[in-house]
């Protein structure tokens, strides 16, 4: 039995029965699926220490205590409602917000609302088997922590899908718990969240620019129309930041600990005969995940992103920044390969709005990387991490068909078949970082070799506080 007490909310339940019996029908799939995909080992004999939401007051809305993995109350809550709100940007700028889905952009809004909620659960499989080699108990906390939080995000979506697509509704919340992360017969809808996430830069990856396509796609859904879907979304992104955060710091305590192993070794020796991990192994896999995350964005000319736009279902990241919001004239200057190379060419600004995004994002991934290169200015070395050209191994959109190096260099189809293990992880660079993450380090306070400790614990616990506990 669910009830109000045992799924925090804001939302009312207890009184809405019929949504409540809804939610009574998913919620043991739910769990089942948790335990089936959810971390491998972690269910039955662990306690983390975890936060969970319990409302959406900036000054409290979480608490921190040991749980169970699959006792973790995962709840619905949606950001406080803003008074008198009006659509922000399109076609129907200025008119009240929306309590309900209008029916004719119903199918729309499903879709937007399905895509965003088949990631939460498709990284938490991807990230399943993470605990049998992680490198401290603080960072078993953080992986939990962030996989938790995504199985909340899925109950974020599910609670819309349950609350205003009725049959439809219902039946895609299921779906949701039938996709699996690289089933080749039923996969997740988006690529990265096919793509295995093996070791723990994987995973530092995936979190500091996967979840940032996270951060982009919920900036956006937060203007919606849709109030409830924009509410939900505002409250997401205050989990998100700290998944952001895991992913950042965690690969800034591989340079520190990188930039530690080079200077013992007089920065001569080759970092791996130390057990770290080398800088031309991390900018590979700053490569592969940024050019996959940027594919998450989409096409660069869309008439979906224009549609989604004009009526007022997805706006951009941070509306109230720009001065034009009906956006109806105005242009874009995008490259597109052309027979002598790119060329710049004028599209109409809505068709290129999946673009924009994606602007953003490249913004918002170069100052974390800038922050990253500080660390080597720290060390007085002059090595530099940075982000690829945008055109570098896509997957989606007009450069998929083309092969650029990361410099955005023009390459044949032969060149990059023979050179893309210079900049994208090799099988043996795979090997090498499962070789040094084959025991996991489950003792407070200590950690392995590869990474630096954090500078401060969770929540002002010390560093060495055990995050992760057995039961006896
Ligand atoms: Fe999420
Ligand atoms: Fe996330």
């Amino acid at each position: 039995m669910i009830s109000a007490e045992k799924i925090p909310n804001n939302v009312g339940l207890s009184s809405n029965k019929r949504l409540q019996r809804a939610l009574e029908h998913w919620q043991p799939q739910y769990i089942q699926w948790w335990r089936d995909m959810g971390p491998q080992g972690f269910q039955d004999y662990h306690q983390v220490y975890v936060r969970t939401a319990v409302s959406v007051d900036p000054s409290g809305w979480a608490h921190f205590e040991y749980v169970k993995l699959p006792e973790y109350r995962w709840g619905i809550f949606l950001a406080d409602p803003v008074h008198d709100r009006r659509i922000g940007f399109g076609d129907f700028m200025g008119q009240p917000v929306w309590q309900e889905v209008p029916g004719e952009f119903r199918n729309q809004l499903r879709r937007l609302i399905v895509t965003q909620g088949d990631t939460e659960p498709a990284s938490v499989e991807q990230q399943r088997w993470l605990g049998q080699r992680c490198p401290s108990l603080y960072d078993l906390r953080n992986l939990f922590q962030v996989n938790v939080e995504e199985g909340r995000h899925l109950w974020a979506m599910v609670y819309l899908l349950h609350s205003y697509f009725g049959r439809d509704g219902r039946d895609e919340a299921e779906e949701l718990l039938a996709r699996q992360s690289g089933n080749r017969d039923k996969p997740r809808i988006l690529d990265a969240f096919n793509e295995p996430i093996e070791n723990w830069l994987d995973f530092f990856m995936f979190t500091m620019f996967t979840d940032r396509d996270g951060k982009s796609q919920l900036l956006s859904l937060s203007e919606s129309s849709l109030d409830p879907l924009s509410r939900t979304t505002r409250f997401m992104l205050t989990e998100e930041a700290h998944h952001m955060f895991v992913g950042e710091t965690g690969i800034a305590r591989i340079v520190e600990r990188t930039c530690q192993l080079l200077g013992e070794a007089g920065y001569s020796e080759e970092v791996r005969t130390l057990g770290g991990i080398d800088l031309p192994t991390i900018q590979k896999f700053i490569n592969l995940w940024f050019s996959l995350s940027l594919d998450l964005h989409g096409n660069e000319i869309s008439t979906n992103a224009a549609s989604y736009f004009g009526n007022g279902l997805k706006g951009r990241a941070q509306e109230e920044k720009w001065e034009d919001h009906q956006v109806s004239e105005a242009y874009y200057e995008l490259d597109v390969p052309a027979a002598n190379g790119i060329e710049r060419k004028a599209i109409p600004m809505r068709t290129a709005m999946n673009e924009v995004l994606r602007d953003w994002y490249v913004g918002d991934c170069e100052a974390g990387v800038q922050r990253w290169n500080k660390i080597f200015e720290r060390h007085g070395m002059s090595d530099r991490l940075r982000l690829p050209d945008r055109k570098f191994n896509r997957g989606i959109g007009m450069f998929s068909s083309l092969h650029f190096d990361p410099s955005g260099a023009p390459l044949s189809a032969e060149e990059w078949e023979r050179r893309k293990y210079e900049w994208l992880p090799a099988p043996s660079d795979r090997e090498y970082l499962l070789s040094i993450m084959a025991t996991p380090v489950y003792e407070a306070g200590k950690f392995a070799n590869y990474i630096a400790p954090p500078i401060r614990g969770i929540n002002r616990q010390p560093v060495h506080f055990e995050y992760v506990r057995t039961e006896a």
